[in-house]
């Protein structure tokens, strides 16, 4: 195993931002989970599997040919071999992410690739389970959070400057049932691990978020 940070949080908290500076800062490579159930989300859409499918999401998910490469430090998740980075930030993707992945047979397969990951690299790893599930080992665990307005907010300004008209009152309600799944979910379920540090980012900006977390891995390394 190699030397690991887990950022676990809700949506929006701002964990790929933060987790894929600090990569770069530290030279660790950056596994973003949440792509991986969203390329699995994708492949049910592409096979018309509904979200309360239960029986067919266990079957069809061992169908999923799921693959991480790294193009110039980027993550490409690739499903039966095709770049699906362009595809999967839809927010139709992102629910349906969040509700397939409540599966224990897509969990089994994904952390599993997850897993494999951290074995032979540096990793900051971010997702719902890093550090409660995934990598329990981890040297460093953040739980990163924020107001659900405020990550509201950063989603709204996000899709604003791609000229997407949106409804900040339906992102907020999205964000909020997203939550309520994530955390409530048998399997898994999104919660602060007994040893990870809590960063509440509301009032923060992204560099203090960095800055705080870098001096986390600092303190972690010269211990
Ligand atoms: O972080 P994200 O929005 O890309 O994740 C999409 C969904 O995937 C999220 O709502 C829950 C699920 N997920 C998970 O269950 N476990 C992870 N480690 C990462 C994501």
């Amino acid at each position: 195993m190699g030397y690991s940070v887990a950022i676990d949080g809700p949506a929006g908290a701002g964990k790929s931002t933060i987790a894929k500076q600090i990569a770069k800062k530290m030279n660790f490579i950056y596994v973003d989970t949440g792509a991986m159930y969203r390329a699995m989300a994708l492949f049910f859409i592409r096979n018309h599997v509904g979200a309360d499918e239960k029986e067919k999401i266990e079957t069809v998910c061992k169908e999923a040919k799921i693959t991480i490469e790294y193009r110039d430090g980027e993550q490409v998740v690739l499903l039966d071999g095709e770049n699906v980075n362009g595809l999967i930030r839809t927010e139709e993707v992102g629910n349906m992410a969040s509700a397939t992945s409540v599966n224990r047979e897509v969990r089994k397969k994904l952390v599993s690739l997850q897993q494999e990951l951290a074995k032979s690299a540096e990793v900051i790893m971010d997702g719902r389970d890093i550090g409660t599930c995934v990598l329990p080992e981890a040297d460093v665990k953040v739980y990163l959070t924020a107001d659900a307005r405020v990550r509201a907010k950063r989603r709204f300004d996000e899709l604003a400057a791609k000229g997407e008209t949106c409804d900040i009152d339906k992102i907020e309600a999205d964000i909020i049932d997203r939550d309520y799944r994530d955390m409530n979910r048998e399997i898994s379920p999104l919660k602060q691990a007994e040893d990870a540090v809590l960063v509440d980012t509301s009032c923060m900006n992204i560099e203090e978020v960095v800055e705080t977390i870098m001096e986390l891995i600092r303190k972690d390394r010269e211990a």
